[in-house]
């Protein structure tokens, strides 16, 4: 619960300057999907798309973030809400730091993705679904950790043991067992059109 005794301080420099400065909007790309789903491969791969052409643009990743700032937090219903709702938050900032910042969290729950959405300006909150069959994220298991989670050694793991709430209305959806990464990344990329006015 925020401290009524604590004053928001406007800042000097206003996001619009600093929006134009970079030559383009901030934005979020919300990306959400099963572990193995490809979410981090989709975020780093429109991230250099962004970088190398001079976008202002950065990705936060669960895995990452997990070993920092948010090291306290577990894998409970509301450990997970917790982790979201601070992601949420930072991603606000990069937004008003006129970034595009994507993010690669499972975020299984509507309601926290639902609150993510909220704190930005309509149209800035782009959500995409990376969608892929569980067996085929089993069947990939890149950290081995679905094997873990079948004979139960990790506990309250999503799709398994945990719910995921699948996206009712994403902006975007990718689909990564049909689709290259290059083709996701393309067809994302012409999705952006109306805010990336100089592609
Ligand atoms: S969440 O649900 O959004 O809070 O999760 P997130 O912060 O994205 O972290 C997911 C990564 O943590 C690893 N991991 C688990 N995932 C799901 N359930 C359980 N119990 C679990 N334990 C560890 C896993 O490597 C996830 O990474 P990704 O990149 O999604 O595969």
């Amino acid at each position: 619960m925020a401290n009524s005794d604590i004053v928001w301080h406007e800042t000097a420099v206003t996001k619009a300057e600093r929006e134009k400065q970079n030559g383009h909007p901030g934005f979020v790309l919300w990306f959400t999907g099963l572990s193995g789903s490809g979410k981090s491969t989709l975020a780093n791969a429109v991230d250099r798309y962004f970088y190398d052409r001079g976008y202002r643009s950065y990705v936060l990743d669960g895995d990452n973030i997990r070993h920092g700032l948010n090291q306290d937090l577990g894998f409970s219903a509301e450990d997970r809400e917790e982790n979201i709702r601070r992601i949420s938050e930072v991603a606000h900032l990069f937004v008003d730091a006129g970034t595009i910042v994507s993010t690669a969290f499972i975020s299984p729950y509507e309601t926290d993705r639902a609150k993510a959405r909220e704190l930005l300006p309509e149209g800035r909150f782009i959500e995409v679904f990376v969608e892929c069959p569980l067996e085929t994220c089993e069947d990939r298991d890149p950290k081995g950790l679905y094997k873990k989670a079948r004979s139960g050694e990790i506990p309250s793991f999503t799709g398994i043991s945990a719910p995921y709430e699948l996206p009712r209305n994403p902006e975007v959806t990718l689909r990564t067992g049909e689709r290259t990464s290059e083709e996701n990344v393309q067809d994302l990329i012409e999705k952006l059109a109306p805010l990336l006015q100089n592609e």
